[in-house]
């Protein structure tokens, strides 16, 4: 079949999906997959890249991204066009249809929130993970726990704010999240890999934290800090219609972190901040209990495909969801693959897989 590798991206994970997109495109197997890797550029513009996984890796710090190049494809009559008037002259779906499948290794909006999945279905092509539905849920931090809670899944309390609810009276948002208890966790609704959230542990903070979360979206979400183990559990969508499979849990170890927690830095930045550890140490029973969260949090926000789901594990033995991410970081480095190596599934069949469940 003919993949197109699609990433990059204009969210704040760009280069997180490159990196994502070299591991892939160092691993599938060429012998079965003929790949067409497009990078999206941070200003929206659609361009065929080198087929070079070396060039799309994080090297030392420095961010990998895609650059506008005078070799685009899929776009070939409109080469003045961007991508985005090019969907409006409805010219990039036929285009795209060329395809079997499309793998969308997108993080974040525009990307892993439900419009370009969006635009696939309207073209009419497979492609790998979630649905419109699933990404836009995943994507949306507040919509997201208001799903779970919904259908009995436990999440941390929080409370919404919105500028306009308050004007720009910091003492409005300090009264809502007063009942919180501290630390709070600071994030903008729709983004991930950490940017924008702070850790606050004294309410006089929580105004600089607004407004950094503020920068990625102005829906913000206020969080109690749940103190418990970070376990993380990797989904694959089930064949055939068959339930979904978890994986063995992974956790994550925070040791040095600068910002006290999993932040941007300690996940892609400073190798020391943090430490995986995959299968993560856990009595049966409790990795059960993971797997069998995880599982319900796939299906509760129906996604498809595949899908991490991060959780706290408390003290008394309780699992608290923090999130799902419907296209999880996918280097071979990440926590996903690595659980799924963990459980037997090697990476390249894991890309593998998810291109078969695509397909089918
Ligand atoms: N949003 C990042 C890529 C993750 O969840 O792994
Ligand atoms: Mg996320």
């Amino acid at each position: 079949p003919r993949v197109l590798l699609l990433f990059g991206g204009r969210s704040g994970e760009h280069a997180i999906s490159c990196a994502t997109a070299g591991g892939v495109l160092r691993a599938i197997d060429r012998s079965s997959y003929d790949v067409l890797p497009v990078g999206i550029t941070p200003g929206g513009r659609w361009v065929l890249v080198e087929d070079d996984p070396d060039l799309w890796s994080i090297v030392d710090g420095r961010l990998p991204e895609v650059v506008d190049g005078p070799r685009r494809v899929l776009l070939p009559q409109a080469a003045d066009e961007d991508a985005v008037r090019v969907l409006e002259a409805g010219l990039l779906p036929r285009d795209i249809g060329q395809v079997d499948v499309v793998f969308p290794l997108l993080h974040g909006p525009f990307g892993e929130d439900g419009t370009l999945q969006g635009m696939l279905e309207l073209a009419d092509v497979r492609y790998v993970g979630a649905g419109v539905l699933a990404s836009a849920v995943g994507m949306d931090k507040h919509v997201m726990k208001l799903v779970l809670a919904g259908q009995g899944l436990p999440v941390a309390p929080f409370v919404v704010l919105r500028p306009g609810d308050f004007g720009r009276d910091p003492e409005g948002w300090t009264q809502q999240v007063r009942g919180l208890g501290l630390p709070v966790y600071v994030k903008p609704a729709r983004a991930g890999s950490s940017l924008g959230i702070s850790r606050v542990d004294d309410l006089a903070d929580l105004p600089a934290a607004v407004a950094e979360a503020e920068r990625h979206d102005p829906k913000v979400l206020v969080e109690t800090g749940i103190s418990g183990r970070e376990i993380e559990c990797a989904v694959l969508g089930g064949r055939h219609g068959a339930r979904a499979r978890a994986s063995l849990p992974g956790e994550i170890v925070v040791s040095d972190a600068k910002n006290g927690f999993y932040d941007f830095e300690a996940k892609y930045l400073d190798e020391s901040a943090v430490e995986l550890t995959c299968p993560a140490d856990l009595p049966g029973d409790l990795v059960a209990q993971v797997q069998d969260v995880a599982v319900r949090t796939f299906e509760a926000v129906s996604c498809e495909g595949l899908a991490r789901v991060d959780v706290f594990v408390t003290p008394d033995g309780e699992v608290v969801v923090n999130e799902i991410n419907t296209m999880p970081g996918f280097t071979p480095f990440s926590m996903y693959p690595r659980m799924w190596e963990a459980t037997g599934l090697t990476y390249p069949d894991l890309i593998d897989e998810l291109l078969r469940l695509a397909l089918e």
